[in-house]
């Protein structure tokens, strides 16, 4: 059934293991010793915090699926970041990242190393389009840009939606909270296709601060849950025309007039302390991964393929060189439960 969703590009592989030697080569002069090496994507995180993911409990019957197929809440770690390769200050236009670790998901996961986990990851950006249509143009955007800035330009000359797509995602915000989420590449969902969402049930974050700080967005973050609790709608989008709504472009948008997003969950974030240095360095240990799924919840897509071989290859590659352990875990130790989240 997915051979004939999904269209494989006879380069794809070659093209993939291009990818994965240039973020190695580039990490490793990018991070000289003694520095440790971080994520080559998304290196900056605001915060790891604790949320439940619950799920609806009146679903369609169609919509209960995997992970979605009985009422539950699932305790949830949520990384947030930026995704430049460049740790740089807040206040820089950038595309965020909000990244959830569901745990005590029972059920044989996709990844071969990792199908005992107990865990299953969504990987959400603020933008509704990736910046490419297929892993080739990547590959060619990544090797443009650890070459020259000539490159990058002649890139973009010749692909002019990828420079679009960029410019409209690169944005500012008061507070992570603040940004709507969403997949961007397309998902299994049972014997249907999906993009996911998640949008906040609060717009009072107030105006981009005047003067900001390098790292204002972690400040507002621990103000407002320092305060208050948060709630998102995690939403799926059905996919109703193959033409309209692709699987081999997650660079083109699909219509929320032609399929509206549906809301299948309720991502909590209640009031916490997250910002300890324990705490932060546990987030950058972890390593969110869309393979991380139930069969059922099958990454589709070159872009996704390409994400199979290269996140687990970035995130071994990044622990051994920092001499850390690669692990998934299976709650909120060795940190403290909150009373909402137990
Ligand atoms: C071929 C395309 C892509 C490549 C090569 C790529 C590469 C990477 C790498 C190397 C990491 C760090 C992994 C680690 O060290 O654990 C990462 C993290 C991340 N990527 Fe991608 N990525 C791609 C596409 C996407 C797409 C389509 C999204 C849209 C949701 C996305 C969102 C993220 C986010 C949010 C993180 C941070 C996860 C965390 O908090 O740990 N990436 N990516």
């Amino acid at each position: 059934m997915t051979k004939d969703l999904e269209h494989i590009p006879t380069n794809e592989q070659q093209d993939i293991a291009s990818l994965e030697k240039m973020l190695q080569a580039k990490m490793n002069r990018d991070y000289l010793p003694p520095a440790s090496i971080q994520r080559d994507a998304h290196p900056k995180q605001h915060g790891l915090v604790k949320a439940q993911f619950i799920v609806e409990d009146d679903l369609p019957t169609q919509l209960k699926i995997g992970i979605f197929k009985q009422p539950h809440s699932y305790k949830t770690w949520i990384r947030f970041s930026n995704q430049n390769s460049d740790p740089q200050v807040d206040n820089v236009k950038d595309i965020r990242g909000m990244a959830m670790k569901l745990m005590g998901v029972s059920g044989e996961k996709l990844l071969e190393e990792e199908k005992h986990a107990t865990t299953h990851d969504f990987i959400l950006i603020s933008t509704p389009m990736f910046v490419t249509k297929n892993v080739e143009q990547f590959e060619k955007l990544i090797a443009a840009l650890v070459s020259s800035k000539l490159r990058v330009l002649l890139f973009f000359l010749f692909h002019p939606r990828a420079l679009l797509n960029l410019f409209r995602s690169n944005k500012n915000y008061p507070n992570p909270l603040a940004a709507r989420y969403w997949s961007t590449t397309p998902y299994r969902f049972g014997d249907k296709v999906v993009k996911y969402s998640a949008k906040p049930n609060d717009n009072d974050f107030g105006e981009l601060p005047k003067n900001p700080a390098d790292n204002y967005l972690r400040s507002a973050l621990s103000n407002y849950l320092d305060n208050k609790d948060i709630s998102f709608d995690f939403m799926v989008q059905l996919q109703k025309d193959s033409k309209s709504m692709p699987i081999e472009d997650p660079g083109k948008r699909w219509s929320e007039t032609e399929s509206p997003f549906i809301k299948v969950a309720t991502i909590r974030i209640p009031r916490q302390k997250f910002d300890s240095p324990e705490q932060f360095a546990y987030g950058t240990s972890l390593s969110f991964n869309p393979w991380h799924a139930l069969p059922e919840h099958l990454p589709l897509g070159g872009i996704n393929r390409a994400r199979k071989v290269i996140y687990q290859a970035i995130s071994k590659f990044r622990h051994e060189k920092n001499g850390t352990k690669r692990q998934e875990p299976v709650d909120f130790s060795p940190f403290e439960e909150t009373n909402e989240t137990a």
